[in-house]
């Protein structure tokens, strides 16, 4: 085999099962590897290290495993400066550009290993005076200079905490019904331990949250400083301000599940009591709206962004329309995000998996396992999933919390 790569690993290989990853990767390429040196980390801290002489038939395979072992953490010994190509025009990237992963990225400018900040999957590297960033194709600028091929990257995938197994649970993946008690005081440890580590706790949820009567529960736990900031779409603020107003979501009564005569009319009464108020945070000043998820938001001074979509009703004045606008909005809260709660919508999630970095925890609570699935499948591998109804985790968390 021609064309061949001396490739070396750092980190807790074993355990977290890098190394099966990278000798699987070679052979899905067809290619061919020996290990040239193989240092196991001897206890809980240190890290293991493997160097490791690739092999294939052809010059693109080995670009395209060498992409692939980069994920894994894997690059190439001869540590030269990462190649950089100046953008030409705006939101036009080199052909050869660099795409990122969500993990703990650093490139070699100027000799040195810098750690690219604003870490983003599917973002291009921007390097300018020592420094580099991940940017979205949409932000780049003429002028920009961006890392292109593979050379002079080291990613470093999330290995198993070892200091963590208390949450034995964000280590299988997705819990079934009959583990909820657990998860739900899991994640209240969780929540606790990403307060005292000053990092913000952040909700992502839709309108089965007030379906499923979760308000009670999510408004306790906005009222009790738990949560720092709260995702959603125009969906979860009509409902919550219906049930609000009229007692009702979508129509049935939350008290006793039945539908109310002419109910349907009830979200678009909420949504004109809004506009006539002007917004919600105005519907709540003007004492108009009185409870509620958003109202505890706008008393506690917790922000909240709704981001529209094509099923919207309204939408509600404060739903932002410009789909970009709302992503920057989603980003620009999830910035500091230590833990995210993804409650019962599949949109929503997955849209806020793609925006985080692998080292922020998501429990991602919902009634159907593929939609946890789907949330890591996209990249997001630290998700965990919670199958259950988003309700009654609601009300049990709101209760591990008091
Ligand atoms: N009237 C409106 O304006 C309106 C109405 C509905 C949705 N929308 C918008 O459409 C978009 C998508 O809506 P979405 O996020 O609700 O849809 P979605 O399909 O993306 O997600 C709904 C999720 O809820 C889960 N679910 C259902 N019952 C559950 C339960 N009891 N417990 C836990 N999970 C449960 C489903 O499995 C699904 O994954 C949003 O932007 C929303 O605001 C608008």
């Amino acid at each position: 085999m021609p064309f061949q790569e001396v490739v070396e690993a750092e980190g807790h290989l074993i355990d977290s099962h890098i190394m099966e990853n990278i000798f699987d990767k070679v052979v899905e390429h067809g290619g061919r590897f020996e290990v040239e040196q193989f240092s196991i980390g001897r206890t809980n801290s240190e890290p293991s290290h493997l160097r490791l002489k690739v092999s294939v038939e052809e010059e693109s395979s080995l670009e395209r495993l060498l992409e692939a072992l980069l994920e894994l953490g894997c690059a190439p010994v001869d540590a030269t400066d990462a190649v950089l190509r100046e953008v030409e025009r705006d939101r036009c990237a080199p052909e050869d550009f660099y795409s990122s992963t969500n993990h703990h990225t650093f490139v070699r400018n100027g000799n040195k290993w810098v750690e690219v900040a604003d870490q983003r999957m599917d973002a291009m590297i921007v390097v300018r005076e020592g420094q580099a960033w991940c940017r979205r194709l949409r932000d780049l600028r003429r002028g920009d200079r961006i890392v292109v091929g593979l050379r002079g990257i080291r990613v470093v995938p999330e290995s198993k905490e070892r200091g963590r197994l208390a949450f034995a649970f964000m280590a299988n993946g997705i819990s079934s019904e009959r583990q909820v008690d657990t998860a739900v005081r899991q994640t209240a440890a969780l929540v606790r331990q990403t307060v005292e580590q000053k990092l913000k706790v952040v909700v992502v949820a839709g309108p089965v949250v007030v379906h499923t009567g979760g308000v009670k529960g999510l408004s306790s736990l906005v009222r009790g400083r738990w949560v720092h900031a709260v995702l959603s779409g125009n969906a979860l603020g009509v409902h919550d301000i219906e049930a609000s107003l009229f007692g009702t979501s979508l129509g049935v009564r939350l008290s006793d599940g039945r539908q109310e005569e002419h109910g349907h009319r009830n979200h678009m009464r909420a949504i004109n009591a809004v506009y006539r108020a002007g917004s919600v945070t105005e519907a709540v000043r003007s004492g108009r709206l009185q409870s509620g998820i958003l109202y505890e938001c706008v008393q506690a001074g917790v922000p909240f962004v709704l981001a529209g979509s094509l099923r919207d009703d309204g939408p509600l004045p404060d739903t932002i329309t410009d789909m970009n606008a709302a992503q920057d909005a989603y980003a620009a809260e999830l910035k500091g995000a230590g833990l995210v709660l993804c409650l019962g919508s599949m949109l929503h999630s997955i849209a806020t998996g793609n925006m985080l970095p692998s080292w922020v925890r998501i429990v991602c609570v919902d009634i159907n396992p593929a939609v946890a699935t789907k949330v890591s499948d996209r990249g997001t591998g630290q998700a965990v999933g919670v199958v259950t109804d988003v309700g009654l985790f609601l009300q049990l968390l709101s209760k591990a919390m008091v």
